[in-house]
């Protein structure tokens, strides 16, 4: 066992994400059986009690790998040399805030956050913001953590659209979910993302798509299928949680963030996965927006840096206009949070 234990910071630590996530990293499922965890919880005043009782209950599982757990309601002691930061609380949407409020609200809080990373947290953090809205949290938060950390260190999720998108293909073409490969999840993780199978195979290397064209009688069938049932599936797929759980998910939200750092840490393992990086400009996507791309990681260290944008995949017309729709909301949501003054 590695002597050192890596710190994990988790904000929102009293929250529902942040309950799920804090197990299965002590257990060691995210960043494997070798490396030992120091866990930092941040919160609100508010949810402090909840962390502390999250807390008790890491202690009572006597985790082999867990060494402490320091749970704070200041982000600087939050962030003290952390080497990965999981961003999950956020300000909910309630009853009358319109988006312009929503995403001040959330400038509130991510800016400072990101500064404090800035300030204080390990040269080699990797920042992966979770609390909606994702994309642009994170765009803020990269932004108050510079010039002190590379913008490039910042992702948002979108992983979780990617495990629904597997998820929804699997059924129908009744394989098993670790069958499907090459799934891309592109733009914003919000309605007007585009889940996209154009590229995805299975194991035997036969396209996802003649797959659906076959088990569904033919490509026009499929293509019906893709469009009516499997693309408003996926990019509603949160707003279908809620109504039938009566609130947003959590275990597949925790679980896709696991997968996301995972990945990121030490490698992707089969082809590409999605994951909201910031563009450099790949695919015509405006330089700095944080967008969902095709993605691939050598792990982080001596031989790769983290996720990496697979460039050069074809597009057709529709699909251009898909991920154009995405991006242009990403734009819109840049220029409010830029027109707060907060960029
Ligand atoms: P929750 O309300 O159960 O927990 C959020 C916690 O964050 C609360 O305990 C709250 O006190 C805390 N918090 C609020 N502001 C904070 C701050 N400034 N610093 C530290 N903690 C703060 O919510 P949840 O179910 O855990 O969801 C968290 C977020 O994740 C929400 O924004 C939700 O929409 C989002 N989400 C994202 C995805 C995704 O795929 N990207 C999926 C599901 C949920
Ligand atoms: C999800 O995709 O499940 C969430 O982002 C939905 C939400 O609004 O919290």
């Amino acid at each position: 066992m590695a002597s050192e234990p890596t710190t994990v910071t988790i904000t929102g630590g009293g929250g529902q994400i942040g309950y799920a996530l804090m197990f299965r990293i002590a257990a060691g499922d995210m960043l494997g059986p070798d490396r030992p965890v120091r866990l930092r919880l941040l919160e609100i005043p508010q949810g402090m009690r909840a962390a502390e009782g999250a807390a008790l209950e890491l202690q009572d599982c006597a985790f082999p790998l867990l060494t402490d757990v320091d749970v704070t309601d200041d982000p600087l002691t939050a962030f003290n040399g952390t080497r990965i930061a999981m961003l999950v609380g956020a300000r909910p949407r309630t009853a009358g805030m319109e988006r312009g409020d929503l995403l001040a609200a959330n400038a509130g809080i991510f800016g400072p956050q990101g500064n404090a990373i800035g300030a204080v947290a390990d040269d080699s953090v990797r920042v992966v913001v979770v609390g909606n809205p994702a994309n642009t949290n994170a765009l803020i938060a990269a932004a108050s953590a510079s010039p002190d950390i590379p913008s490039e260190r910042f992702t948002a999720l979108t992983r979780l659209d990617h495990n629904r998108a597997v998820g929804q293909l699997a059924e129908a073409l009744d394989v098993a979910a670790g069958d499907i490969a090459d799934v891309v999840i592109w733009g914003n993780h919000s309605a007007t993302q585009f889940p996209d199978v154009a590229h995805a195979i299975l194991p035997d290397a036969t396209s996802v798509l003649e797959a659906l064209a076959e088990r569904l009688g033919g490509e026009a069938a499929a293509a019906a299928w893709l469009d009516d049932v499997f693309i408003p599936r996926v990019a509603k797929r949160g707003a279908e949680i809620i109504e039938v759980r009566g609130s947003s998910s959590v275990a597949s939200a925790a679980n896709a963030a696991i997968d996301h750092v995972r990945d990121e840490q030490h490698g992707t393992r089969r082809g590409m996965t999605s994951a909201a990086v910031v563009s450099r400009g790949e695919y015509g996507v405006p330089e700095g927006l944080v967008c969902s791309f095709p993605v691939t990681s050598r792990g982080v260290g001596s031989h790769g840096g983290g996720y990496e944008v697979v460039e050069g995949l074809d597009l057709d017309a529709r699909a251009r206009a898909r991920v154009a729709a995405s991006v242009d909301e990403l734009v819109a949501e840049r220029d409010a949070v830029r027109a707060l003054g907060v960029l």
